[in-house]
């Protein structure tokens, strides 16, 4: 089979490399890819945001048998409905379940209808009602824009005055664009042992008739160590959780994941593809803070990895809707993911330095923000390379991924160095 995937980053290459292993993939193709997806897949250049130059690159390529789109914004614009209706076979939500990240006041709502655990929250479309809601419940408290802000739009304030702040910035200075039309106000979550909560990325694959969690992962938010710093897109991820246990599994299975795909279907909405759970284990039990209705980045560059069984097998069995069919197998030990940023990220940071990679140690490297220039390899983006180990343990991984990450160079590079170093129970 000829495989598309759909998207630039991190992610769509740890996809890439994990379809590549399968034996009945023929061909890959990346729309638009990066300098490490080339090595692999044929980079398309084309828009993957311009839905009819997407539609005639397809309509002139009738060998590509499969699309998986990635992102979340063409997910949101629905490119998975139109593609289909193409009479394409995809991977990812339709654009009614696409929702489900794409506004975070829908999420709270279904949540609340049915009664899966989370954050209690009100949505506030007036700026004096909402000041006013903010100052009869005190701080900390937590806002959040509606819509789509590349996960910049959540504020986390832990006194009245940032609150008040936060409230002018995304509500009338409109800081995160249209998406703050919209603004939840949640309670300020805690976590069981650990100052802010401790957070575990479950992803799922789901069909609509069977839910699936893969193996677990952390995610380090924060540019800087020590969870210093501004959010970023993710500056490095380890798997496994080190605070998952069975009990967990199961208490998320039972009272979120399969209560989350029922509602979507009791709402017309049935979700096929990656369900990402964001969750936070707090004193009063497993709680979500987020759902993502796609593949985590990076929190794919630790979980595919791991994987054992054909990637295209079940990206099959999702769109056919026969996942309960087929047994999803992965390794045991851990992996851990060091992201390699442009200094200055996620702020203003150069494009275009050279890039050199020295021994990398067996472990792999997954490409996110580059590029070839006149035949060198070159930053072209904020987060631009993922260092990717495998170990028995995290410690093992983490060493390995930290001895490579060394033998990268390029001007103004900045990591995290305390990467898989978090929720050490014991
Ligand atoms: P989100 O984009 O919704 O995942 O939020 C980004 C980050 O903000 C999360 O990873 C949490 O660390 C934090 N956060 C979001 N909602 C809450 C909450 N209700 N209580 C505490 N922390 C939160
Ligand atoms: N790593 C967080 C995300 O993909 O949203």
């Amino acid at each position: 089979m000829n495989v598309l995937v759909i998207g630039n980053g991190g992610r769509e290459h740890a996809i890439l490399l994990a379809l590549k292993k399968s034996k009945r993939v023929e061909k890959l193709y990346c729309m638009k890819g990066n300098a490490g997806t080339a090595q692999i897949a044929e980079n398309v250049n084309v828009d993957y945001m311009n839905v009819g130059a997407v539609k005639a690159y397809v309509s002139a390529h009738p060998e590509i048998d499969y699309i998986v789109v990635a992102p979340d914004d063409p997910l949101a614009l629905g490119l998975v409905d139109e593609l289909e209706a193409m009479g394409k076979r995809c991977f990812g939500p339709r654009k009614n379940a696409a929702v489900i990240e794409a506004s975070k006041a829908f999420s709270k709502n279904l949540m609340k209808k049915y009664g899966i655990p989370t954050a209690e929250a009100e949505t506030f479309t007036d700026y004096d009602k909402a000041l006013e809601y903010v100052r009869r419940k005190g701080a900390p408290i937590v806002l959040k824009a509606d819509g789509l802000a590349l996960g910049k739009g959540v504020l986390v304030c832990n006194d009245l005055k940032q609150a008040e702040e936060g409230l002018k910035e995304i509500m009338l200075d409109k800081t995160f664009g249209s998406a703050g039309n919209v603004i939840l106000i949640e309670e300020c979550m805690r976590g069981l042992k650990y100052t802010p909560g401790e957070e575990v990325s479950v992803l799922a694959f789901c069909d609509g008739k069977t839910i699936v969690p893969m193996i677990t992962a952390c995610d380090h938010k924060r540019a800087n160590d020590g969870d210093k710093g501004l959010n970023t897109g993710g500056m490095g991820t380890f798997s496994p959780c080190p605070f998952w246990t069975k009990e967990l599994e199961t208490e998320v299975y039972e009272k979120i994941m399969l209560p989350t795909m029922n509602a979507m279907n009791a709402e017309g909405r049935t979700f096929k593809g990656c369900l990402y759970f964001g969750l936070m284990r707090t004193d009063k039990g497993m709680k979500v803070v987020e759902y993502n209705s796609r593949f985590g980045d990076p929190e794919t560059q630790v979980i595919l990895p791991m994987l054992k069984t054909d990637l295209l097998d079940i990206f099959e069995a999702v769109t056919d809707e026969r996942l309960g069919d087929i047994k999803i197998e992965w390794e045991t030990g851990a992996c851990v993911c060091v992201v390699l940023a442009s200094g200055g990220y996620p702020l203003g940071y150069r494009k275009g330095l050279e890039i050199e990679i020295g021994d990398t140690c067996g472990c792999e490297i997954v490409h996110a923000g580059t590029a070839v220039k006149d035949g060198k390899l070159v930053t072209s983006g904020g987060r631009v390379l993922g260092v990717v180990a495998k170990g028995k343990t995290v410690e093992e991984a983490r060493k390995k991924a930290y001895k490579a990450a060394g033998n990268i160079k390029f001007e103004n590079k900045h990591l995290r160095t305390d990467i898989g170093v978090k929720y050490r129970e014991g």
